[in-house]
Parts: C-alpha cells; structure tokens; sequence
C-alpha cells in the first residue's frame, strides 16, 4: 500500500525493514497531546489568515477534540504503518471528519511540527523537574535544620579534615540542587521560541501569523530564521546537559548516603522502607536505592553523548538523524524522575546517627583550630603556626592520643608561649560554633542558611 501521504510521488510501499528503521510512534506518541495543542493553534491562525474557511477550521478542531477524547481513555488505535504521531493524528482525523482534514498541513510541515511538539515537551519535563528537584530540596533543608548542632567529620580527600554540622553538610546539596534548577530554568528561557511556521526550511507563501501561534503555544516568540527552527536541538542538547549535572549530582549524595550507611561509618541508618537485604547474609542491611541513583547516571551521560553525536555532523536543516533525538530525552526525564523520588524518599527517611558521627570525630582533627589560635593569639604567622601544630600533631599520633589530651607541658615543648587557654579551642563543638565566617558550618550560620534557603528556594512561583 501506498502512504496516503506522499502516495502522489510513489507507487509502491515502504520494505518492511524500512518501516522498522523509520517508525516511531512506539515513542513519539509521548509528544501526542503537544502535536493536539500545536494543531489546533495552527488551524485557529490558518481561520483568522483567511486561509482556511471557519467551516473547516471548526470541523478539525472538532476532529482535534473527538481524537484527545480517544487518546485520553485509551482509546485511540496508534498504527505502525502510519510510522510517527504526527501522521497518525492526522490520518485519523481524515476518518472522522474527511476532506477538511487535509487542509490542517497547509503551510506546515512535519519537521517545523515536531521541533514544535518537542520544545513544547522539554518544556513541560522542565517545569515538572523543577518542583520535584524543590521537593528534594524541601526534604534536605528540613533534615539540615533539625542537625544544625549534629557534629560529623567533615572530609577532604575523604580524610577526616575538621569538624562540621550535618546540617552545613546537607545544605551544601541544597545549593546544589538549586543550581540544577538554574540551569534548567536557564534551559527553558532559550528554548521557549516557536518553531511553527518554519515549514519544511524556508517558510512559507501562505500569509500566516507566526506571532499568532507563538503566543498561543505560550512561547515568547516565533524563531527568527526559518532554517535554524527546523534543524535546531540546541534546548535537547541543554536539556540533556543540564540533566546530567542533575544526575551527577544526585550520584553524589548517593555515594555518601551508600558510605555513611555502612557499619564502618554508621552515620545514617535506613528503615526498613529504603533497605534491601541479602539472600545470603542475614546481616546486611544494603542501601540498594541509592546505589541505583549512582548506577544510573550512566544512562544520562551516555544519552547526552548520544544526542551530541547525533546532531555534530548534521548539515542543515532537518535531517532523519534527528527523529533519535526523542528517546533520548524521554529516557533521561524518566530516570531523573525515578532516581529525584528515591533520592527524596531517602534523604526523607534517613535516620542519623549523632552519636556515631560525634564519635567518628578523632583527636586530631582541631589541628587547625591548634593552628589559627597559635596565629590569633600569639601573633606568629599562620605558615609558622602551621609548624608548631604541625609538630603538636606528632606527638599526639605518636603517642595515640587527641591534640587535647597532651598536656600544656607537651604544648609548650613546640612553642613556650602556648597557655592553657588554647584547651577552649580544641573541641569539635567550639571549632564547629567558631566558623561563623559566611557561608561557614557554625550552628548559627546554618541556622540562618536554612531560613535563607527556604525562601530563596522554597517560594513556589519563584525561580531559583
Ligand atoms: N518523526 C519525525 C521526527 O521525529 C518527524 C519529522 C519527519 N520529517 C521528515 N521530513 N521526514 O523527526
């Protein structure tokens, strides 16, 4: 059989293995009720042109309607043959309302149709990630205000470095996060141009209104070269880079929560709800959602090289090439949203363990605060101040004790001018409590970050 679309040219059907190769309304069907919208937005401008009668124009938007119904209760019979969802939608309207179905494509083309559908999509996945990604932040930032206090060893190169609050540890995700949100706002401001009207590449002699359907779409405006329109996956591209810093940076947070979890560390416990256990080790209790947030990001790295690779050698305009572009993008949206619900629900569920971060918290780790006093106090400079700590530091380990289980005498072997003062600064609580510099882990300031946070990122309606 012919395609009752481009039947006029060719007079015999596509090979199997060419349908198989060029279907994709397994996929595209996704974009459905964006190719609705966009249709109908099309057909009032084409009425308002003069370009299509009001008579027609009401029977499609009928049909338009009739089909959304079908769509909506499942109803709606997707067909291979008719290969994507714009084809599909249109084949369908011609069986219910007949001829006037086929004044719908005037001064449209599929390829300024699907770069439409699709921006309009990404544009929809954006605003959904956005709230889940506040959600997420909504559960840090209430865990962090309840550990402001809760001193842990803050790491660097993963070795205990000096003393912070849980709290600053998690709020430190919350800007993260808040980043992500930025930049998939950033996203959406570049993308929210319109593509429709852009034809097949060069526009069209019908005297249509871009600005018409632009508006009626909820885009700021319509692109301003016809070529780019229809050849352009630039909002894709950002979608998916955007997505993987996301994704990198729930791996992150995953990490931690798989390290802290374990009996080594036993900072956080999971509840039965977020544990796994083995089958063959009745002690394990294995933190396998977040290990999955981690393992996943692979599938979203791999889809933005995919999407680049995809689009480098591309000449303009649209080339089949694209039509790859989709599953890509629906698959990351997918597991960003499976991966953004596990990582809330853990971060929700966890229980810290203060005790055991207290704990975890050695004898050494105020060696700078020995350090900054020795500067402070006694005026030396730091580099020098670094030495005598430096050398207070030795003997401690050496003797297999904490910097503040040296007596003075042992102090004052390293440097005479040490006093006993020096004592008040070698807890991990006063060396948490003194970091009041902006942006620092003392109690206070996290206590003020939590307020700060909740408004700045926690305010709906307000973008990051
Ligand atoms: N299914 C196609 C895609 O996703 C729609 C555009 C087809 N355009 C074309 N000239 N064959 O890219």
């Amino acid at each position: 059989m012919t395609s009752k679309i481009w039947g006029g040219r060719f007079s015999a059907g596509p090979a199997a293995i060419m349908e198989e190769i060029n279907v994709s309304i397994g996929f595209d069907q996704r974009l459905a009720k964006q190719d609705l919208h966009g249709s109908r937005a099309h057909c009032a401008m084409l009425v308002a042109r003069g370009i299509v009668s009001k008579d027609d124009g009401d029977a499609i938007q009928e049909g338009l309607t009739r089909i959304e119904k079908e769509i909506a209760g499942g109803n709606f019979l997707f067909k291979r043959a008719l290969e994507d969802v714009h084809m599909n939608i249109e084949g369908r309207l011609a069986d219910l309302i007949g001829a006037p179905a086929g004044r719908l494509h005037t001064a449209r083309s599929r390829n300024d149709q699907v770069a439409t559908d699709f921006r309009m999509w990404v544009r929809a996945a954006i605003d959904t990630l956005d709230d889940e990604v506040r959600r997420l932040q909504s559960v840090l930032i209430d865990k962090a205000a309840a550990h402001a206090d809760t001193i842990m060893p803050g790491f660097t190169h993963l070795q205990a470095a000096q003393p912070v609050t849980f709290g600053h540890h998690l709020m430190a995700y919350v800007e993260m996060f808040g980043r992500d949100r930025g930049r998939l706002m950033d996203a959406r401001k570049r993308l929210n141009e319109c593509p429709l009207g852009a034809g097949a590449i060069a526009g069209t002699s019908f005297p249509i209104d871009r600005a018409l359907t632009a508006e009626k779409l909820n885009f700021d405006r319509p692109m301003a070269n016809s070529m780019d329109a229809v050849s352009d996956r630039d909002f894709a591209v950002e979608f998916m880079a955007a997505a993987s810093v996301l994704a990198m940076h729930m791996s992150r947070l995953a990490e931690e929560m798989v390290n802290w979890s374990s009996a080594q560390f036993g900072f956080i416990r999971f509840t039965d709800a977020f544990s796994t256990g083995s089958s063959m080790m009745p002690q394990k209790r294995n933190p396998d959602a977040a290990e999955l947030v981690r393992g996943k990001t692979g599938r979203i790295f791999g889809g933005l090289m995919a999407l680049l690779t995809v689009m480098k050698a591309l000449p303009l305009t649209y080339s089949k090439d694209m039509q790859e572009d989709k599953e890509i993008v629906f698959a990351a949206f997918d597991t960003l949203e499976l991966c953004l619900a596990a990582t809330t629900g853990m971060v929700d569920d966890m229980k810290p363990d203060a005790k055991k971060m207290r704990a975890a918290v050695d004898g050494l780790i105020t060696a700078t605060d020995l350090a900054d006093w020795v500067t402070r106090v006694l005026d030396i400079p730091f580099r020098d101040a670094h030495h005598i700590a430096g050398k207070i530091v030795k003997l401690a380990e050496g003797k297999g004790v904490g910097i503040a289980d040296l007596s003075l005498a042992e102090m004052q072997a390293a440097e005479p001018r040490i006093t006993k003062e020096v004592f008040s600064v070698l807890t991990p609580e006063a060396s948490a409590a003194s970091r009041t510099s902006f942006g620092g882990t003392a109690p206070d300031n996290v206590r003020k970050q939590v307020e700060a946070a909740r408004a700045r990122f926690l305010t709906l309606g307000k973008a990051p």
